[in-house]
């Protein structure tokens, strides 16, 4: 019998500082960001789904997010240096085109743990876009189910900072953050299983070419990308888990009936809600309960009924707004999607990170409630531009809730402070503050970026 093997322990790291796109409270209240961008905050908030955009300080870039999340998970578990058999990266906005994130996070945890401590501990820095994560998780399991852990455990780490030109429609989706797995056999929070779909085409979505620091993105094209991917990934995941009999729908049932919590890419929470809906119309078609729903709000538009594509794609828009406002859906997705979401609302996209960051989001929300998971199947879907999608799915484990009540996740998004718009401004550009200040918050036992030397090399040190 294969190994069980999956995600012991999860650790996010938020950076401190966000900027402020809508009033939840008050959401048809202008902010400073919506006058300055002549917008409505109800946009943000219910157009797309963002309430706050996390934004690093000056003295953080994605090895600093990384290596921060990382030293939490190790220290939380106690994990020795000599049980790791790799810290692998994921990351679209890494530091440097040779050197690895892996590395320089490899010498920042020397730092705390000993110089020569990792030295048995591979390390590597995977990338695609936002769906790295899901690369760099399979490539820790095959190695784990393979057999060749002998023991040891893994650290997944996905860290990113999400950044789009200043006044462009991307712009209010930014954020930043890391997410560190555990990954072990027998783990404590989620086993998942031997079976992974994958949907990958050549596109031209979103690509940040070398030269630049903010990323190009064909913005409703890449929504459409997703979402094709997304279902291309979940049919291979279907076809491989009802052939291996993971799961068996019976007459009158979907696949979706027997995965519970799910988590999506998120790079705003609104199109994860989208795929989550696409996914549902998949998979409800041709179930009875699919004609309730059609005798609820008409039959799905067909591309070959419009004679312009256009009109076909706001039909298809109009449609699915009208799906997500059935009871149908509203039960499955406030049950199984909706509180992982939280995350990116309060905190906006950390591309490959932001996956694993609502799921953790999602089971410290669901244990605090005292939601019982234990031996639920859930499922992870992961999006990446350019562009792949892959899907997963995992079992809950025993002893979930007693390890999800200690991410202190939402504790982290409380302990922020919000920044003026003209803070944001110059930590967007990379500019001096005029006061002369180094950066806008002290840090707190944490590592930091300490310089850039004219060579490009890059040092850090822990902040005590
Ligand atoms: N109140 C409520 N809702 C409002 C509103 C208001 N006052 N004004 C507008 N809205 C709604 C719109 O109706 C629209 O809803 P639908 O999408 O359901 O139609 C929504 O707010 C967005 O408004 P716009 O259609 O005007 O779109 P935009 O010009 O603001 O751009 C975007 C939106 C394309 C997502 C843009 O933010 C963008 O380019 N983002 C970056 C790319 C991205 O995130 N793509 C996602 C897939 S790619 C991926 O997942 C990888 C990744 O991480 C980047």
């Amino acid at each position: 019998m294969r190994t069980k093997v999956g995600i012991d322990d999860i650790a996010v790291y938020i950076p401190r500082l966000y900027v402020e796109l809508a009033d939840e409270n008050r959401p048809e209240k202008p902010t400073e960001f919506s006058m300055a961008r002549k917008s409505d905050p109800s946009k943000y908030l219910h157009g797309i789904g963002i309430a706050k955009m996390s934004i690093p300080d000056t003295y953080q870039d994605s090895a600093v997010l990384a290596a921060n999340a990382i030293f939490e998970l190790m220290e939380r578990n106690n994990v020795q240096p000599s049980s790791l058999a790799r810290i692998d990266i994921a990351t679209e906005t890494g530091v440097d085109e040779s050197k690895p994130v892996a590395a320089y996070v490899h010498g920042m945890l020397e730092q705390k743990y000993g110089k020569g401590s990792l030295n048995r501990t591979s390390g590597v820095e995977y990338k695609f876009a936002c769906v790295s994560i899901a690369d760099a998780l399979e490539s820790s399991l095959d190695w784990a189910w393979a057999g060749r852990s002998n023991g040891r455990s893994s650290i997944i780490c996905a860290t990113d900072i999400a950044r789009y030109p200043l006044t462009s429609p991307g712009e209010p989706t930014q954020g930043a953050g890391a997410v560190a797995l555990l990954v072990e056999e027998d783990p404590r929070l989620l086993a998942i299983d031997p079976v992974i779909g994958t949907h990958m085409e050549d596109e031209d979505d979103f690509w940040r070419p070398l030269f630049s620091t903010t990323a190009v993105v064909h913005g409703k094209h890449s929504e459409r990308c997703y979402l094709r991917a997304m279902e291309g990934a979940v049919d291979n995941w279907a076809e491989q888990a009802i052939a291996s009999g993971i799961i068996n729908a019976g007459p009158g049932e979907s696949l979706v009936d027997h995965i519970g919590p799910m988590s999506f890419h998120v790079p705003y929470p609104k199109m994860a809600e989208k795929a989550f809906a696409y996914l549902l119309r998949h998979f409800w078609r041709g179930l009875p309960r699919w004609k309730a729903v059609v005798g609820e709000i008409s039959d799905e538009p067909k591309a070959d009924g419009y004679k312009k594509r256009e009109e076909f794609e706001k039909a298809e828009a109009d449609y699915m707004k009208r799906f997500m406002e059935t009871h149908e859906f509203q039960a499955e997705y406030l049950d199984k999607v909706a509180d992982g979401l939280v995350h990116a609302k309060e905190s906006g996209n950390s591309y490959s990170a932001s996956e694993k960051s609502c799921l953790s989001m999602l089971l410290e929300t669901k244990a605090m409630r005292g939601t019982d998971l234990a031996g639920k199947r859930g499922g992870s879907g992961n999006y990446g531009s350019g562009c792949k999608a892959k899907a997963s799915s995992w079992t809950v484990q025993e002893g979930w809730a007693t390890c999800a009540k200690k991410f202190g996740h939402a504790e982290k998004l409380r302990h922020r402070r919000p920044v003026s718009l003209a803070e944001y401004e110059i930590l967007h550009e990379g500019k001096p503050f005029p006061d002369g200040r180094k950066f806008v918050a002290e840090p707190e036992s944490e590592f930091v970026l300490v310089d850039v030397t004219s060579q490009g090399y890059r040092h850090y040190r822990f902040a005590d």
